[in-house]
């Protein structure tokens, strides 16, 4: 059944919304939660489909994890570096593209132990390559489709070695699969990247206990020296930045709108949206910044007001990867032709983000022009309401469900249920705050 958005006559958006938890830092959590010695325990954690492939995966090789339920502290019972047990089965990664590329790299370098990954239609068309290649130079042996780059992927446990590894693609899931591979190396590890990806993994492996340094140009190279053991942390994770950016576009474009976002995680390699929104001219305030386990955190209000274009270059790309689609849907309503270059990641996400946003944004009467590594978009154009699906995928889903919110007329969105593979709540807010 698809779901009806767009009311008639139009309703503002108002008051206070709360996001779920950091799906990155989930994910980060409940692995180093798993291979650390001693209990975790999270607050906070993300309660949506994700996070819960990874807690899955982990329950399936020994792992105690208590029930993940939104408002829950979550205990890992960690079972050391090298306690993660031979699983019976395959492991279903389901959605999860950092489920799949973290574990390549934390299974890797399991010793003796056979095991086997796979994932939901869209994770099986996803390349896997980017993180089996650097593996394989440090002895990994990882098997699967399509020379190995599609799953189901088989690893057969190896004793890796450490290496230097330059990665073609600022992926902080590739990254974080080679610092977690370089944890039981011998030798020393150094990942280098084109340009700085997300950094929980490093922040978060220091704080368990783990010898790693961040250094080079750009903080784009990290060395981990193998040896020391990671020990249980209280974790508390703020809340994501990818799911505040729905309101904050919803915020900025909807007349009359007045939101406020509290406890958003602002992690310098994950605030290009904020930018891109300044760039705009959009109105947003930060309010009661500090800084939670390591990670800057703040409230964030926006409210309606007239937009200009922006331009994102691939420079920025790796801090907004996500917020593309919704920045699209602010593009529509910004005065001027906004650009989007260096963004050719964003076809291989869980949907091919730019044809499909270009495709859906479409049929609700937006101009959009798409190109091997961007897009153009035509803002000033009035969308209408139209029959439009999220193809699977959450991200389109939410920005679709924020366009709807000031098309002129009734939206039918198929697919609605994506939403919960980040934020299952989110058609509550929704209703909630157009109230
Ligand atoms: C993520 C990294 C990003 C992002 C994804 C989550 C992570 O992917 O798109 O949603 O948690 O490491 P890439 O590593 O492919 O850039």
């Amino acid at each position: 059944m698809p779901l009806a958005l767009g009311t008639q006559p139009a309703r503002s958006l108002r008051g206070v919304v709360q996001v779920p938890g950091d799906k990155s830092i989930s994910h980060r959590a409940l692995l180093f939660g798993a291979i650390a010695e001693g209990t975790t325990r999270i607050t906070g954690l993300l309660p949506a489909e994700d996070p819960l492939s990874t807690a899955a995966c982990l329950r399936a090789m020994g792992v105690t994890i208590s029930a993940i339920e939104a408002g829950q502290l979550v205990s890992v019972e960690g079972v050391g570096l090298d306690g993660l047990r031979e699983p019976e089965d395959v492991l279903d990664c389901g959605n999860s593209g950092t489920t799949m590329r973290l574990m390549l790299g934390l299974l890797a370098g399991r010793a003796g132990r056979h095991f086997v990954l796979t994932g939901d239609g869209s994770l099986r068309r996803r390349p896997m390559q980017r993180v089996g290649g650097p593996l394989a130079q440090m002895g990994a042996q990882i098997s699967g489709r399509s020379g190995g780059n599609l799953a189901p992927l088989a690893i057969q446990g190896q004793q890796l070695r450490g290496a230097t590894i330059r990665t073609p693609v600022a992926s902080a899931q590739v990254k974080s699969a080679l610092v977690l591979a370089a944890l039981t190396a011998t030798g020393d590890t150094t990942v280098i990247e084109p340009v700085q990806s997300r950094d929980h993994s490093e922040r978060m492996l220091r704080a368990f206990g783990a010898q790693l340094s961040v250094g080079g140009p750009g903080m784009t190279e990290v060395t981990v020296t193998p040896g020391a053991s990671l020990r249980g942390q209280d974790v508390i994770v703020p809340g994501d930045i990818s799911s505040a950016a729905f309101w904050l576009v919803a915020g900025a474009i909807t007349p009359g709108a007045d939101l406020t976002v509290q406890n958003v995680g602002l992690n310098p390699s994950r605030t290009g949206v904020l930018d891109v929104l300044e760039q705009m001219g959009a109105r947003i305030e930060l309010l009661n910044g500090r800084e939670v386990a390591g990670e800057p955190v703040g409230d964030l209000r926006v409210t309606h007001g007239p937009l200009q274009a922006f331009t994102i270059g691939a420079e920025l790309i790796p801090r907004l990867v996500d917020e593309i689609p919704v920045l699209a849907v602010a593009a529509c309503y910004a005065e001027g032709i906004s650009r989007v270059s260096g963004a050719e990641e964003l076809r291989v996400k869980e949907t091919d983000r730019l044809a499909v946003m270009a495709r859906q944004l479409g049929a609700m009467g937006a101009r959009i022009e798409e190109f091997a590594d961007g897009l153009t978009v035509q803002g000033g154009l009035a969308l209408h309401g139209a029959e439009v699906d999220s193809e699977t995928d959450h991200r389109v889903a939410m920005s679709l469900a924020v366009a709807a919110q000031v098309a002129h007329g009734p939206t039918q969105l198929h697919r609605p249920e994506a939403a919960a593979v980040s934020y299952p709540g989110f058609w509550e807010d929704l209703e909630r705050l157009q109230a």
